[in-house]
């Protein structure tokens, strides 16, 4: 069970310049594959190419190939390919449906939708809440929750659909540490259980955390890949506009100051 993309290329409507070329990307079962860059690098850009967004529902032309599960999905329409990946927005409030009354509601509208039995949709939805440690959400408003609350809700929402194929853009941007990690260990626990999740994110703590390998796009180009361990110490990753995470920052530190940084861990 693989997302493919194969030198994939895409160009937003009415833009002069393509916003992604030449990607190719693999993302396997159990997989956590991070994507880095600077501003309008790509990134959103490629979340909704990758989850078939676009050019479905936002425009534009796409090149190339994009396979699930060794299936060309061109001709897919939205509502089947919505079926086998999700996606989380950079921003939460376009992720919230607009139409539901509580947090509760809100997160068991995706499994509701897709017609599974009461029981499982109430369960699946006190899990996804419990996971993320937001239960006593349960009866609140969505519209008016912080955007840290939001970006939780939003989150326990994709986890209730338990989606094989997930894609999350900036999961954790309005996050405080503690929710940061909560997010972590979800991801990690849905990769566990054979979900495959693509990951774009400036906060590199959390791709040092959840990620097995790493992109990194700079002008729509794919100009760093590998190991998320090797990405994320490579020297080049300041000049491409990402900060290295702080585990790597706080050796580099120690080692310019000639301090042996096994010795920092005790
Ligand atoms: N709807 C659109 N129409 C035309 N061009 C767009 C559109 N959305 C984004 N772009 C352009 O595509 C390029 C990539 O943008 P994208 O939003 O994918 O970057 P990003 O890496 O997600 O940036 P950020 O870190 O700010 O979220 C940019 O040059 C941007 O101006
Ligand atoms: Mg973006």
């Amino acid at each position: 069970m693989t997302l493919t993309l194969q030198a994939v290329g895409y160009r937003y409507a009415g833009a002069d310049q393509p916003s992604l070329l030449e990607i190719d990307l693999e993302l396997r079962d159990g997989e956590v594959v991070g994507v880095a860059g600077a501003s309008e690098a790509g990134k959103t850009t490629l979340c909704l190419v990758a989850s078939g967004l676009a050019p479905r529902t936002v425009g534009g032309r796409i090149r190339g190939t994009i396979l699930l599960d060794g299936e060309n999905v061109d001709a897919w329409p939205m509502h089947r390919l919505s079926g086998r990946i999700a996606m989380g927005f950079q921003n939460p409030s376009t992720q919230l449906s607009q139409v539901t009354g509580t947090v509760f509601e809100e997160v068991a509208f995706g499994p509701m939708n897709f017609g599974l039995p009461h029981d499982d949709v109430v369960a699946r939805t006190w899990q996804a809440l419990h996971t993320l440690r937001i239960d006593d959400l349960a009866e609140r408003n969505p519209q008016r929750l912080s955007g840290g609350q939001q970006q939780l809700v939003a989150m326990a929402g994709l986890l209730a659909l338990r989606p094989s194929h997930l894609v999350l853009d900036e999961p954790t941007a309005q996050l405080d540490p503690a929710g940061t990690r909560l997010v972590a260990d979800a991801i990690a626990a849905l990769a566990a259980d054979g979900a495959s999740i693509l990951v774009a994110e400036q906060k590199t703590d959390l791709l040092a955390e959840v990620a097995i390998r790493m992109v990194v796009l700079a002008e729509g180009r794919v100009v760093l890949q590998g190991p998320a361990a090797d990405v994320l110490d490579d020297a080049r990753l300041i000049e491409l506009g990402v900060s290295a995470p702080s585990a790597v920052r706080l050796r580099r530190a120690a080692e310019a100051a000639g301090i042996d940084p096994e010795r920092l861990r005790d």
